[in-house]
Formats: structure tokens, C-alpha cells, sequence
């Protein structure tokens, strides 16, 4: 049995990792604080979901907050941790930059220390499609330079890529990014692209490539 720090575990991807986690017997330790960026309801229904499994425990706190997660990674030590908690969405980020920074930035940076604290086996953490940017090199490639990010929120993940690369190298342990695209399936909250699109398929084009 493994014991998995996962963060965002009442949102989307996060709450369906952990269900797979625990479905193949790991132990995981949820971290969340609920926030009302979306209705926050359909993350309570998806955290009690969580909950009523044996082997899930949740930690309510805020990511930027250093010492709630320092004390949280010295009592459970996870074996693995997958950084999914983040302020998302591109069009926000014009609204409320201050959620992107403490988030994306302070409460990742608390994340890899964390990770380094315990010397964790490995750390998997969310970024994003929006880092390619004004890139317009077609397909899209892993190896495509990703120098120009046009929003915070694209900004926000490439640092946090930047940032992981330097603790890998610095302290050792391995760190995986996954650019994720638009992600979709049940329990997606509604703003999400796909719901617009069925919506309103003959929606404006940029609507139909909102990137993720
Ligand atoms: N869903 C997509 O299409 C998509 C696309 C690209 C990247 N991503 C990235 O994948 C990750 C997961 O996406 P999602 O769709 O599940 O998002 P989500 O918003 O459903 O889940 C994120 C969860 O993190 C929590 N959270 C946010 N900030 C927090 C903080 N400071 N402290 C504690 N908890 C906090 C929220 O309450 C939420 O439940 C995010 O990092 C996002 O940027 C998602």
C-alpha cells in the first residue's frame, strides 16, 4: 500500500485519480480547500464520495499555507504526491491575479519543499496546453519552446515547471509535468469548454478552442 498525497482532490481530474488510487488499494491522503471558484456543492458531493471509501482522508487547508502543508507532509510522509490544486482557467486570470500567485506559485513552491522535506518518490503535478502560448508551430510538441506565455495562468505553470525541473536537479527526486488540454468527462464543472460546446456548437471560434 502507497500512501498518495493528492491536491485538488474534490475537483475534477483530482477526485477521479483518487477513486483509481484507492481502487488499486493505495492509501490517499486528499488535500483540498474547497474554494468557490465553482460552485463549491459539487465538490462537497465529490469529496463525500471520497470519503465514504476506506483508505481516503482529507486534509481541508490551503495550499499557500506554508505551515499547515509543511506539518501535513512531516505527519502522513507521503511515498507519492500528485499536485493537481491550482487557481485554473485562462479568463479569470484577468480578474483575480492574486489567486493565480498564491496558488500556482507560493503554494507550489510549498509543495516541493514538502516533497523535499520527506524525499518523496516522485511528484506528478498538473501544467497546462495554454504554456504553448503564442507558439504556432503545429502539432503542438513536448520539445516545442514555450518562451511566450500570453496569460498568468499559462505563466503561472510554465514557472511551475521551471521551479520542478530545479528541485529534481537540486534534491533528487523525480518530477513529472502533464500539459494537460481540455479535459472532459462526468462530474466536469460546467464552465468547462466541452460543456459550452454542446451548448453552443455553432459558438464563436474561440470559444470552440479555448485551450485548457
Ligand atoms: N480540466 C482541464 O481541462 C485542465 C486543462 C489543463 C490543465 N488543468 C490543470 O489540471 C489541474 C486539475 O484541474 P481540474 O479541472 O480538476 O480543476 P478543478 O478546479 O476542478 O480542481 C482543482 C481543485 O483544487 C482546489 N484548490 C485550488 N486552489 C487551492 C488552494 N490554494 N489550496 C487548496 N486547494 C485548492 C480547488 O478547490 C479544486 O477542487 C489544475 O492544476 C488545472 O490547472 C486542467
Amino acid at each position: 500500500m502507497t500512501v498518495i498525497l493528492v491536491t485538488g482532490s474534490a475537483g475534477f481530474i483530482g477526485s477521479h485519480l483518487s477513486h483509481r488510487l484507492l481502487a488499486r488499494g493505495d492509501q490517499v491522503i486528499g488535500l483540498d480547500n474547497l474554494n468557490p471558484y465553482y460552485d463549491p456543492s459539487l465538490k462537497q458531493a465529490r469529496l463525500a464520495r471520497l470519503e465514504a471509501l476506506p483508505g481516503y482522508r482529507h486534509a481541508k487547508i490551503n495550499l499557500e499555507d506554508r505551515d499547515a502543508v509543511a506539518a501535513l507532509f512531516a505527519e502522513v510522509k507521503p511515498e507519492r504526491v500528485v499536485n493537481l490544486a491550482a487557481q485554473a482557467g485562462v479568463r479569470y486570470s484577468l480578474e483575480n491575479p492574486a489567486a493565480y500567485v498564491d496558488s500556482n506559485l507560493v503554494g507550489f513552491g510549498n509543495i516541493l519543499e514538502g516533497c523535499r522535506a520527506v524525499q518523496t518518490g516522485h511528484l506528478v503535478y498538473a501544467s497546462t496546453s495554454s504554456v504553448y502560448g503564442a507558439n504556432g508551430n503545429m502539432p503542438f510538441s513536448a520539445h516545442s519552446p514555450v518562451h511566450h506565455p500570453i496569460t498568468l495562468y499559462a505563466a503561472t505553470k510554465l514557472a511551475n515547471e521551471s521551479m520542478a525541473h530545479s528541485y529534481a536537479h537540486l534534491f533528487g527526486f523525480p518530477c513529472t509535468g502533464l500539459r494537460f488540454f481540455t479535459v472532459y468527462g462526468p462530474w466536469a464543472a460546467r464552465h468547462g469548454a466541452v460543456q459550452v460546446h454542446r451548448r453552443d456548437p455553432q459558438g464563436p471560434a474561440d470559444r470552440r478552442l479555448w485551450p485548457g
